[in-house]
């Protein structure tokens, strides 16, 4: 089956002195959703955007916004980012607290939900919400910053999500023209990219040759 590629460039790099310029920019580029990075210090050792900016966000877009939380306490702010406006809410599974009552909390006003791990931990330890979840993140960097190297060690992970679980699966970090080719391949249909979209002058030409990776597939794989 083929699925839509759909690109969610992270804010995470763009210019926070011109957040809306910027914004309006991967509108007119295409881009398919926002991607909003929440870090808080405990869970990843970066700080980054509250619920205060998502509702900013929210005021000069009509795009999807996906926002990630990779906080340590996510029962403790997910009302906050619904009424600032996510579109879709996706939680570490490594954080604190009932992640399945979690997940129907977000749910329960009509908002999506996704589920995320960390590079180094396994699909098993999300089996058990797969059915809960519009979408499942699949980590391709340690989470906490942006420019960091793609993790090939994650694509086996992919394909063995993809063959059990046929909704979106979205991919994080490292994301350029070469490794989306990869996951791609591998089954992912939702790229997150940041420093390849924002560092890039011509936004419209970078989410063309993400979704281009698409059709294009790896090298190795093609001559199969
Ligand atoms: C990392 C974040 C990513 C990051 C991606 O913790 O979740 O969304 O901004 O940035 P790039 O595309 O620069 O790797
Ligand atoms: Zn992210």
């Amino acid at each position: 089956m083929k699925r839509k590629i759909l690109i969610a460039p992270s804010i995470l790099a763009a210019d926070f002195s011109a957040l809306e310029t910027e914004i309006k920019r991967i509108e007119k580029a295409g881009a398919d959703m926002v991607h909003i990075d929440v870090m808080d210090g405990h869970f990843v050792p970066n700080i980054t955007i509250g619920p205060l900016v998502v509702s900013g966000i929210r005021k000069i877009t009509k795009l999807p916004l996906d926002v990630h939380l990779m906080i340590e306490d996510p029962g403790k702010y997910i009302d906050e980012f619904k009424k600032a406006g996510s579109d879709i809410i996706t939680l570490h599974a490594e954080s604190k607290g009932d992640v399945k009552r979690l997940l129907s909390r977000i749910k329960s006003s009509g908002i999506k939900a996704g589920i995320s791990i960390r590079p180094k931990n396994s699909v098993d330890l999300i089996k058990w919400y797969l059915k809960d979840v519009d979408m499942v993140l699949l980590m391709t960097v340690e989470p906490g910053f942006g420019g960091q190297k793609f993790m090939s060690e994650v694509i086996p992970k992919i394909r063995h999500l993809r063959s059990i679980y046929d909704k979106d699966i979205e991919v994080d970090g490292g994301i350029n023209k070469e490794t989306a080719k990869e996951v791609i391949e591998a089954g992912a249909n939702v790229l997150v990219a940041g420093t390849f979209i924002f560092g890039n002058k011509d936004a419209k030409q970078a989410i063309r040759d993400l979704r281009e990776s698409a059709c294009n597939g790896p090298k190795d794989h093609r001559r199969r």
